[in-house]
């Protein structure tokens, strides 16, 4: 079957996660709040594996990263250490007439005829405004629309019946002055702070304030000293952190891609300056990243946190053809960075930033030194050396995973029943792995007590070990095409044969494949081992 076209697939998408349970708007029966998501019940576990999968993989699996949960909200002077009071912000306009938030950065370039305007005045009251004002009419439209809606500004203003002053026309191309919508004056660019405030404690006032943290990194950094004492690391080693992260972002958009409140996974790896490891020698620029070496400098490790990422990414289903990469030009590198590397998912909105992988030198450790009057030095005892260590920071937001596994996941096929019907198959292809729900259980028939009391001991079996849905209701092919919308790997029916119809198959049930459709059968005994291999 052809693909769905872009737009198509991703309203496809959004309706399925609303209609099975993988995502809601927040407050949506006071008409939503926009930028922020609710998980339902396939959503939350979907994103309770992905988490867990991540945290075993980052630290339980490894030796040389250790795990912290800090709180959001914290000091607010680590904040003004890490630079993001002074420039954590995007350029944000307004439209003068529908009053319109934009970021400045995101408006697509117009050309057309621009009408300005000195003011205008009413002269059944008299009055007057001297307020300047402009519209920009794409090519072919007639002036008076934009007149139009220049009275409609001064209106605005007070003038009910507006006679419009020193009309002055000019051509104007790629401007990005003017909003997109309407062809309205956009007011001049203003930074606009994009961290969430509030006050800590009753009293509302400046020396209360405290802001809800916008990315997770930074209790790292604050808490490295303490981390390094306990865990009796030795650098290179790295602390992670799972936790929500909250930015006021001027337009959330395309779903949950770009929220008000989400969560990230992120690594801090901390690592010996290049002067100390690579005192004895560097290693060729283009050598092996594979296995870390004693001598290896920050763009080693960097290079390496890369392939590692990606390495994550592919155990969960997302293969490097979905993948792409970015290399942050000189220019775009956030305060910190000495380099970033974007790993972008091919999402049906367009490719986009997944994750970043940010070589930030030692920035961070430095600031915080500095504000906080603490140490972060650390004493290297084989290069007999004290240093603030640098740091490659692997940073994965888990929401944008969410939608670029459910993007990757969602399927229709065309297929065919064995009375010759064709219909199609919606399909979520989750790696097993991280699928909401591993196994559906169902008897062949609800009204047969003893398929039915099989069914749920064969459920009982595999729940200490697994997700399992129990469904008995409806015809079994409907009870599939459930389970293959809810992205449920494997599902297993038992029929007459499991209560011993044919002696040589009792105690086996059907074992079906979402993906291929196909059934084997296989023992009850054997379930759990079977099942167990293909998910973990
Ligand atoms: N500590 C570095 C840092 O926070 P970032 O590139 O701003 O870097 C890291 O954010 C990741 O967090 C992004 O790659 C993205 O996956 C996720 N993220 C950032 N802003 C987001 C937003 N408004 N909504 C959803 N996810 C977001």
């Amino acid at each position: 079957m052809s693909e769905p076209k872009t737009n198509d697939r991703m309203e496809k998408i959004v309706s399925l996660c609303k209609r099975r349970g993988f995502i809601f708007q927040s407050s949506e029966i006071y008409g939503g709040i926009n930028g922020f998501w609710d998980y339902g019940p396939l959503g939350a576990e979907l994103k309770r594996n992905v988490k867990d999968y991540w945290w075993r993989c980052m630290t339980q699996y490894r030796d040389d990263v250790v795990g912290l949960e800090a709180t959001i909200i914290m000091h607010p002077r680590i904040w003004e250490a890490s630079g993001h009071t002074s420039t954590f912000s995007d350029p944000m306009v307004d439209c003068l007439l529908s009053k319109k938030r934009f970021r400045a950065d995101q408006i697509d370039p117009q050309s057309g005829t621009a009408y300005h305007y000195t003011g205008a005045s009413d002269e059944t009251t008299g009055k007057q405004v001297t307020e300047n004002y402009s519209v920009l009419l794409p090519a072919g439209k007639h002036p008076d629309s934009a007149r139009k809606t220049a009275r409609q500004f001064y209106q605005q203003r007070g003038l009910a019946n507006a006679t419009l002053q020193g009309e002055r026309t000019e051509a104007v191309s790629n401007s990005t002055r003017y909003n997109p919508e309407n062809g309205s004056l956009l007011t001049e660019a203003r930074a606009f702070n994009l961290m969430f405030k509030t006050y800590v404690g009753p009293v509302e006032s400046a020396e209360n304030v405290a802001y809800l943290r916008p990315e997770t990194a930074q209790a790292i950094f604050a808490q490295f000293k303490n981390v390094l004492e306990v865990s009796r690391q030795k650098v290179p080693f790295g602390i992670c952190q799972i936790g929500k992260a909250f930015r006021n972002e001027i337009n959330p958009r395309n779903f949950t891609f770009r929220s008000r409140e989400f969560e990230q996974m992120e690594i801090e790896f901390f690592i010996k300056p290049d002067a100390v490891a690579q005192a004895g020698g560097a290693p060729a620029e283009d050598g092996d990243v594979s296995t870390p070496q004693p001598n290896w400098g920050w763009k080693q490790w960097h290079k390496h946190w890369v392939e590692e990422r990606v390495k994550w990414y592919e155990s969960i289903g997302l293969s490097r053809d979905v993948l792409d990469f970015y290399w942050q030009k000189p220019e775009e590198l956030a305060h910190y960075a000495k380099a970033t590397v974007d790993i972008l998912f091919k999402f049906p909105f367009g490719t986009q930033e997944l994750e970043g992988i940010a070589a930030r030198g030692d920035f961070d450790l430095t600031q915080h030194q500095k504000f906080s009057g603490k140490s972060m030095e650390y004493f290297d005892e084989d290069a007999k050396s004290k240093y603030i260590p640098h740091v490659i920071e692997p940073s994965a937001g888990v929401d944008r995973l969410i939608l670029a596994l459910i993007c990757n996941a969602y399927q229709e096929e065309q297929v065919t029943d064995e009375k010759g019907n064709t219909e199609t198959r919606i399909v979520m292809k989750f790696h097993p792995r991280i699928a909401p729900i591993k196994v559906a259980v169902f008897p062949l028939l609800k009204n047969r007590p003893e398929l039915v009391q099989k069914a749920l001991a064969v459920r009982d079996l595999l729940r200490p070990h697994m997700t399992v849905f129990y469904d008995e209701a409806g015809a079994i092919g409907r009870r599939y095409r459930r389970q293959d919308e809810a992205g449920t790997p494997f599902g297993v029916t038992i029929d007459f044969d499991t209560l011993g119809e044919k002696p040589e198959l009792k105690e086996t049930v059907t074992l079906r494949d979402r993906d291929s459709m196909k059934q084997e059968r296989v023992r009850i005994d054997d379930l759990p081992r079977i099942l167990l291999e293909k998910i973990r």
